[in-house]
């Protein structure tokens, strides 16, 4: 399959009240042609607003309703992302700039924390946030994170392993990203049984030869093991499939496993750094109700159209919240 051959599906809307210069002093509705939402039963909210701003807007309302949390936010890397979208008729899709991650390290660091700041108090009792971020600047995250929720209330770091060029000849190829997990409390959910997976053909051969292997505790080799907090899937890139021509795109399989192990059918899921929304669209496939949230509309829109292609399509309902400042 050619470069592009699946993004024509998630091009562009050019919605209007995306693209207006307003103010609103509210989350606006913006209504939606029926070919873009559907009768459900899933439900999505997605908010084309700066987070920071939505966040502080509705803290209060939002409260304790998230079973889980997952953010992709910029990593600090240093670099422009583009997206691929509709150029002039017959030229195919073009890539304009998606998001700036350009900030001095130091500043996002702190743009970072304000927002972090927000996710603890809209967990569940029971809830889980998942925050996604690489090399630049997990370490000093993670010292973040241990501040506001508490270091007992780490519960994983999940490195996600995938191959891909790279132009790097002085040292490793740098080819994983790292997961940060915090829970709620102590008594948080996690379903282990839903994320199980085979086990390795060799550890199923060792214990089909040996009855003494292993000590004698054999592993219920037809009911799979807990997946180690190692990872392997293929980058979006190689999933064509997938492809929604939004740069830092995550594979539907990472984010299925997360979502399976920490929330139940039924539970409201958030990403408030959205991108092309494969968490909403993973969390309606699930029968989870999302919450996504993303500043660009490009990715908006993108999101919009791959929750329309879903069966059952579920009810979408798009807002805008332009606020007055652009909060920092
Ligand atoms: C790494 S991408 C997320 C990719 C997403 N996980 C996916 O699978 O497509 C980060 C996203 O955060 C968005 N973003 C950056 N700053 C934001 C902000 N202040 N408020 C809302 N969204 C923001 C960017 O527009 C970008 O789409």
């Amino acid at each position: 399959m050619g470069r592009g051959a699946y993004e024509q599906n998630y091009t562009q809307l050019n919605l209007p009240e995306l693209a207006i210069d307003a103010v609103d002093a509210t989350p606006t509705a913006v209504a939606l042609s029926s070919d873009l939402t559907g009768p459900g039963p899933a439900a999505v909210d997605l908010y084309c607003a700066d987070n920071l701003a939505l966040l502080d807007a509705l803290s209060g309302p939002w409260a304790g309703t998230f079973q889980l949390i997952y953010l992709d936010p910029p990593f600090g890397s240093g670099k422009v992302y583009s997206a691929r979208v509709d150029g002039a008729p017959g030229r195919g899709a073009q890539p304009v700039d998606a998001y700036r991650d350009t900030q001095d390290f130091d500043a996002y660091l702190a743009w970072l924390d304000r927002r972090l700041a927000f996710c603890r108090d809209l967990l569940a009792a029971s809830g889980t946030l998942y925050v996604h971020l690489d090399w630049h600047a997990v370490h000093y995250v993670k010292v973040s994170l241990d501040r506001l929720f508490g270091r007992e209330r780490f519960l994983n770091e999940i490195i996600w392993c995938y191959h891909g060029p790279s132009p790097i000849r002085s040292a490793f190829k740098r080819k994983h990203d790292t997961i940060l997990v915090y829970t709620r409390s102590a008594d948080y959910f996690f379903d282990a049984d839903a994320v199980r997976v085979p086990y390795d053909p060799a550890t199923v051969k060792t214990f089909a030869s040996s009855p003494k292997a292993g000590f004698g505790k054999a592993p219920d080799l037809a009911r799979g093991k807990v997946p180690e907090d190692w990872w392997y899937f293929p980058v979006v890139a190689r999933m064509h499939s997938e492809r929604t021509g939004y740069e830092t795109q995550k594979p539907e399989a990472l984010l299925a496993r997360i979502i399976k192990a920490s929330s139940r059918p039924g539970d409201r899921v958030g990403d408030f750094f959205a991108g092309a929304g494969t968490t909403g669209v993973v969390a309606a496939r699930l029968g989870r109700g999302a919450v996504l949230v993303d500043r660009n509309p490009v990715a908006v829109e993108k999101s919009l159209l791959r929750l329309a292609r879903l069966e059952p399509r579920p009810q979408v309902s798009l807002w805008r919240y332009f606020a007055h400042q652009a909060q920092e």
